[in-house]
Formats: C-alpha cells, sequence, structure tokens
C-alpha cells in the first residue's frame, strides 16, 4: 500500500494532509525518514511511526458517505444496488450506523466497529439525528408543540423533537430515536407527507458538504471522538 493512503486510512488525515505531514518529516518507515509520499509498504512487515508513534495498522473502518437516493442499506441486494457497492472493497463486516431508505440522501455511517455502531444507535446517551425534509404540503405549525413535547408511535411517545421552520413546505427535523420510516410517519402524524428527506447531521457530526452524492470519506479521529 502506497504510504499516504496507508497514513490516510489510519486516520492521519486526508491524502493532501498526510503528503504534508511526509514532506515535514515526520514519518519514520524501518528507521529511515521517508519523504516520498508513493513509497510502497509491506504493512504486514514494515515498522512505521509518526512524530515517534510507532502506527497499530487500523483494522476498523469508519466511513462518512452521502448516500444517493437509489442505493439501499443492505447486504443483499434485492431491487437496489447496495451503497456498499460504492465503496472500494465490499467488507461482509460492515454496519450501517442507522440505516437511511432507499429515496433518502445524506449522512451515512458505515463501520466495522460494532461497539461504535452500538454507542450511537442505542447508547444511554441522546444522540440527535437532523433531518432536512421537504414536504408536499405546508408545515402546519399548530403540530410544533406536540412534536417538542413527544408524539406517539408504535404505542409509545417519541423523545422531544426539535423543528425548525425552513420556508413553508421544509423544516429540519431533530429526532432522538431512528424507528422505521420514522420522519415520514412523523410528518402523517401532522397530516402531512415527505416528498424529500436528507440525513445532514448525527450528533455533532455534520454531513460533509464537499462530498458528492455517492461519494464518501473516512472519518477523522476528532470525528470519530464525538462518539
Ligand atoms: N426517517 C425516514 O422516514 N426515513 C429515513 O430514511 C430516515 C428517517
Amino acid at each position: 500500500m502506497r504510504l499516504d493512503k496507508y497514513l490516510a486510512h489510519n486516520n492521519y488525515g486526508t491524502r493532501k494532509e498526510v503528503r504534508s505531514i511526509i514532506k515535514e518529516k515526520r514519518v519514520i518507515v524501518n528507521g529511515e525518514v521517508v519523504t516520498n509520499a508513493g513509497e510502497i509498504l509491506n504493512i504486514n512487515e514494515d515498522e512505521i511511526s509518526v512524530d515517534g508513534l510507532t502506527i497499530n495498522y487500523v483494522e476498523n473502518v469508519y466511513y462518512m458517505m452521502n448516500k444517493p437516493q437509489n442505493y439501499e442499506c443492505t447486504h443483499i441486494e434485492d431491487k437496489y444496488p447496495s451503497v456498499l457497492e460504492l465503496l472500494p472493497t465490499n467488507h461482509k463486516d460492515l454496519f450501517f450506523v442507522g440505516r437511511l431508505d432507499v429515496d433518502t440522501e445524506g449522512l451515512l455511517l458505515i463501520t466495522n466497529d460494532g461497539q461504535f455502531s452500538h454507542r450511537i444507535a442505542h447508547g444511554n446517551k441522546d444522540i440527535y439525528k437532523t433531518y432536512y425534509v421537504g414536504l408536499k404540503d405546508t408545515f402546519d405549525k399548530t403540530f410544533i408543540s406536540e412534536l417538542q413535547q413527544g408524539i406517539p408511535l408504535d404505542g409509545e411517545l417519541l423523545k422531544p423533537a426539535k423543528v425548525e421552520i425552513v420556508e413553508d413546505k421544509v423544516i429540519l427535523l431533530s429526532i432522538g430515536e431512528g424507528k422505521y420510516h420514522q420522519v415520514k410517519r412523523m410528518m402523517h402524524y401532522c397530516n402531512n407527507e415527505v416528498t424529500y428527506l436528507k440525513r445532514i447531521s448525527i450528533g455533532n457530526l455534520k454531513l460533509d458538504e464537499s462530498l458528492n452524492l455517492g461519494e464518501y470519506r473516512m472519518l477523522t479521529h476528532e470525528e470519530i471522538a464525538l462518539f
């Protein structure tokens, strides 16, 4: 594997950022300073360190994807292709951290770190997910206080939601759970219908808007630490 790719994979930054780390002579391979970003490593044998700290090859992967419509969060393809096809290698051991519907776009986390996934999906901390919601009809503001208190769904009360009106037919909705078709069902409760749905954040992690639909990148150390 190329040195710059290896460092990026180990969350030392983007390819551009790791190239400057390499240029700054902070990377040592088998006792020698290496300044060539394209140096080919034998990751099973070479000893690589940055700023004097040896890297243990990270087997966990954490992808942020800007999910496009017409792709499914699935391991078994049916009608639509799987979002996993958009990744460089198709790992079998990947988890979707909160699935998105086939017609939903936006922030999707994919990892092989089961504990990370569990912390976000079922942890004690309230991790709110925010959606940009396009609606068929003007949003009826009389529902705001009900949503803020928690509406009933599946026979139980949802956590208080946060609502921000963007335009007559567009709201930002933040929810504390990740129930099946939750936003769509919440909008039905408000006598409306979702025409466009995009997840824009999970907790303090925002969708990287430089990612085009279908593109992905690794999470940085700081982003992983948010959870
Ligand atoms: N709520 C929905 O209805 N669909 C999604 O994809 C995510 C949240």
